[in-house]
């Protein structure tokens, strides 16, 4: 179905995996296109209840835009490039109602690193390696880079990290709070799975809310807490946090509804 992209859809799970793996899975135009259709079946195919982003082999999750499309690129075509992928791809990940986790098997590198930053949170394999190298080929990073690495580990980490273009290992990026779990190589994507059936078992509302909410956190949104409030009380005109509390008297599990 896609050139670039597998999918696989089981028990409400679509598993989005990034498959140019003899270029390290890097991001080029046709993945971004690619990558822009399946994040619109996320958003609109019912059956898929949350979705997980990770790359093809045992290398690497994503190592960046693809370099070898950059020589052709003027000052308009750069923009041009991080903006279709920022709208197209990016901040429509951030946005998803629906969780959207990365489980990162190797080198998260450049806009790898923006995509699995773009993702709700994120999980490694040991084997993984983040970075934002583009200061190596006299760029920024386009993708979401320098405003989401600073929200995930702070400003001057995401300074150092940006002028060295030093990579982290998956331990460092732990410490650091730019992944939640780092696992072995064979658990990673069980883990990942186990976490998001988990998520997926709750009120969809809820998690929606939860998913909007944190991200107005994240850019210091001087309504936030304003905005709590609002969502605090539309919750309790669903059907599913009527069915939560009535579970929870009755010492049962809640079955949500998405209502
Ligand atoms: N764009 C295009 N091709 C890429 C790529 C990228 N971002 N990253 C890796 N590749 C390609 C390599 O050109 C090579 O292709 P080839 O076999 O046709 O020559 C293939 O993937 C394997 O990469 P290679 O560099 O041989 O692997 P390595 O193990 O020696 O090094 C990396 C791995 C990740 C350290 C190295 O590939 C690298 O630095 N990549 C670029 C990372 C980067 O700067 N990303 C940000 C871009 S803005």
């Amino acid at each position: 179905m896609y050139q670039t992209i597998l999918t696989e859809l089981a028990e409400g799970i679509l598993t989005i995996t990034v498959n140019r793996p003899d270029k390290l899975n890097a991001l080029n135009r046709i993945v971004i296109e690619e990558l822009a259709e399946v994040i619109g079946t996320v958003y609109d195919n019912p059956e898929v209840k949350g979705a997980i982003l990770t790359g093809a082999g045992s290398k690497s999750f994503v190592a960046g835009a693809d370099i070898s499309e950059f020589l052709e690129l003027d000052g308009y075509g750069g923009m041009e490039l991080a903006k279709k992928g920022q709208d197209m791809v990016f901040s429509r990940i951030e946005h998803s109602s629906k969780p959207i986790l990365a489980a990162v098997n190797g080198f998260a590198l450049g806009g790898g690193c923006e995509l699995a930053m773009a993702c709700h949170f994120r999980l490694a394999s040991d084997n993984a390696r983040f970075g934002q190298p583009e200061v190596n080929l006299g760029l920024v990073p386009g993708y979401g880079g320098t405003q989401r690495l600073t929200q995930l580990v702070g400003k001057g980490k995401a300074m150092e990290l940006m002028m060295t273009g030093a990579m982290l290992n998956a331990s460092e990026a732990l410490q650091l709070g730019l992944v939640n779990h780092v696992t072995t190589a064979e658990e990673l994507m069980p883990k990942t799975r186990t976490i998001l059936q988990s998520i997926i078992t709750k009120a969809p509302i809820a998690i929606a809310k939860v998913i909007e909410l944190t991200n107005l956190a994240a850019i210091g949104d001087p309504n936030g807490l304003t905005k709590e409030i609002h969502a605090f009380g539309e919750l309790f005109n669903t059907t599913d946090a009527k069915e939560g509390a009535k579970a929870f008297l009755e010492k049962r599990p809640a079955v949500f509804t998405g209502n």
